[in-house]
């Protein structure tokens, strides 16, 4: 692995092209999970970069599909993270598995926390301090210190100091 700060299980199973990859200092990825990395549907953007000292939990299932994911600094993921950056066509008149893919892929700020079994589609945006709480499916923007919750998730709340 060429990434000799960071932390990466061995049964954590990265797919693709692994120069597509890029894990700064501090980054730990616990296993079993998945990482695929391949282009395809037309797309060939596939890219995953994860920043520094940020926590990446088990059953974790990353797929960039032919799109960037960006996961910023010092956040944390936990177990069963789905984050997929494209999606598939689903014009009717073709089988869905014929579409293109679609997608402008994943991006995620600084310092926020992804909670288990949460799923992040593709365009999601979401700025740091942010908080996804479990079982949340994330679209769209998400703002700076936003509390999330729920399928689509909404704002619950919101970070205070303290
Ligand atoms: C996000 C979280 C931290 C919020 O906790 P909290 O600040 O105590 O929030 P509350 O329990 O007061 O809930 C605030 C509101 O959000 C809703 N909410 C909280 N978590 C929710 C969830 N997972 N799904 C749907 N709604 C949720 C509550 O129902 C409540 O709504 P209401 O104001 O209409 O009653 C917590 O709900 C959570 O998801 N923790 C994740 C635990 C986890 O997965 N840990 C392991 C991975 S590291």
């Amino acid at each position: 692995m060429a990434f000799p700060n960071a932390l990466v299980s061995s049964d954590v199973r990265i797919t693709g092209d692994v120069s597509r990859l890029v894990l700064a200092d501090g980054v730990s990825i616990f296993g079993p999970s998945v990482i695929v990395l391949l282009d395809g549907g037309g797309l060939s953007g596939s890219r995953l970069e994860v920043g520094e000292g940020t926590f990446i939990g088990e059953f974790a299932n990353l797929r960039t599909a032919g799109a960037p994911i960006t996961i910023g600094a010092r956040c944390l993921l936990g177990q069963g993270v789905t984050i997929v950056g494209t999606n598939h066509g689903t014009r009717l008149g073709t089988p869905i598995v014929d579409q293109e893919w679609v997608g402008s892929g994943v991006e995620i700020g600084d310092d926020v926390w992804i909670a288990s079994n949460s799923i992040i589609v593709a365009g999601a945006r979401i700025a740091s301090g942010a908080v996804i709480a479990a079982n949340s499916v994330v679209r769209g923007e998400v703002p700076e210190n936003a509390i999330m919750a729920g399928s689509p998730a909404r704002q619950v709340g919101e970070r205070r100091p303290g």
